[in-house]
């Protein structure tokens, strides 16, 4: 997998944007504002149909503009070439084109493309709430089990389902309808949280195996709770009807995988609770890479990896650990910084082979192979 050119229209300060990118290391310097995170971004929506910083396409259409466009040339992981195309008007209707084709599950540009970004954004997956982590595993899940999506979707409309009627009442119609969504829930369910223990037990080993071999142990590991108490409810269905009336009185679904957690620890507390700023950046970067590791494995499969930012906040010593692992694992990559100075001295050494792009302006005004 591979993107081989780059063409942006319109997003944020970009223009209009032109670049052939490395097939392993690209670096993305300039000043503050020039428009470094916003090339990762229309990166990142021909990659999955979305920005990783607002869900509002009028935010990321650039002023006085009414559509965003970003095309790119890829590489699929048998070697076929693809062009994909993806547009976005300021109502937020996206139109995808793959070889000239509409799409409209934006999941085929995800399959295409799998790319991991690291952004400002990317600390609510320490910091922020439940679902920042469920989507994580989900994300694993979609690209290493090849069912997982079509589970995930069947598991959605039950919820939806049950969750209208929920809302509905309370009588005997109600209660049989109820009855059916509840097995549903449960079936579709019962294969989530197969799927996500299994994947938990491998990110784990490859997160103790990341931190390991390239930034030296860390007291980091991951707990799943399944969203029900399986003490007490060895399965779903028996939690689901011994709290029907429970349900029905607090009027939503209470128990199942969309009410699971990831807890991240780190020693005996929440990596959110206990870690320094650039403590959490290390979990995410260890997180995010043992998930690399993972896709490399089970599928072999390397995802496209934006940095932003990537050495701020690090020490030298963790810089060169992730310098290692990418090394380590060829993926594509991005890595924004303010100037050329502020890549580590690893990054130079273990990728002399690489292209540089500077953006001024949202403009790019200089391309250095080495
Ligand atoms: N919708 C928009 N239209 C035009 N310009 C925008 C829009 N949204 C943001 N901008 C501008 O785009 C510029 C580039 O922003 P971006 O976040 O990409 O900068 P950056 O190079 O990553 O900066 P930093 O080093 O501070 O992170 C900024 O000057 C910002 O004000
Ligand atoms: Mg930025």
């Amino acid at each position: 997998m591979l993107l081989k050119s780059l063409e942006v229209s319109h997003v944020r300060n970009l223009q209009s944007l032109k670049l052939l990118p490395h097939s392993t290391m690209n670096f993305v310097v300039g000043p503050n504002g020039s428009g470094k995170t916003s090339l990762l971004e229309a990166i990142y929506l021909l990659a999955s149909g979305r920005s990783f910083r607002t869900p509002l396409a009028r935010k990321i259409i650039s002023h006085q503009q009414s559509e965003l466009t970003v095309f790119g040339e890829i590489l699929d992981s048998s070697g076929i070439a693809h062009r994909v195309g993806i547009s976005k008007g300021l109502d937020g209707d996206t139109l995808v084109r793959i070889d000239g084709v509409r799409r409209e599950r934006m999941s085929d540009l995800a399959t295409l493309l799998p790319a991991i970004s690291i952004d400002a954004s990317s600390f609510e997956l320490v910091d922020g709430g439940p679902s920042e982590r469920r989507h994580l595993l989900d994300w694993g899940l979609f690209h290493v089990e090849h069912d997982f999506l079509e589970q995930w979707k069947s598991y959605q409309v039950a919820v939806k389902q049950k969750a209208t009627l929920l809302r509905t009442g309370n009588d005997s119609h109600i209660r049989k309808q109820l009855a059916h969504w509840n097995e549903q829930q449960a079936v579709w369910g019962e294969k989530i949280q197969a799927s996500r223990v299994r994947y938990v037990d491998a990110l784990q080993l490859a997160l103790h195996r990341t931190t390991a071999h390239y930034v030296g142990t860390l007291p980091l590991s991951l707990e799943y709770r399944p969203g029900w108490n399986r003490a007490t409810y060895p399965s779903l269905m028996e939690c689901l009807s011994a709290n029907i009336n429970a349900e029905l009185e607090r009027q939503a679904c209470c128990y199942g995988p969309h009410k699971a957690e990831l807890l991240i620890h780190w020693g005996a507390g929440l990596a959110r609770d206990v870690c320094s700023r650039g403590q959490k950046k290390l979990v995410l970067y260890a997180v995010r890479l043992a998930q690399v590791m993972t896709l490399f494995e089970q599928r072999k499969l390397v995802p496209l990896l934006l940095l932003d930012d990537m050495p701020a906040e690090l020490d030298d010593h963790n810089l060169h650990s992730i310098a290692r692992f990418l090394r380590d694992y060829p993926c594509q990559t991005f890595i924004t910084a303010i100037h050329g100075q502020a890549l580590s001295k690893a990054l130079f050494e273990l990728f002399q082979d690489h292209r540089m792009f500077h953006v001024e302006h949202g403009q790019l005004i200089q391309t250095i192979s080495a």
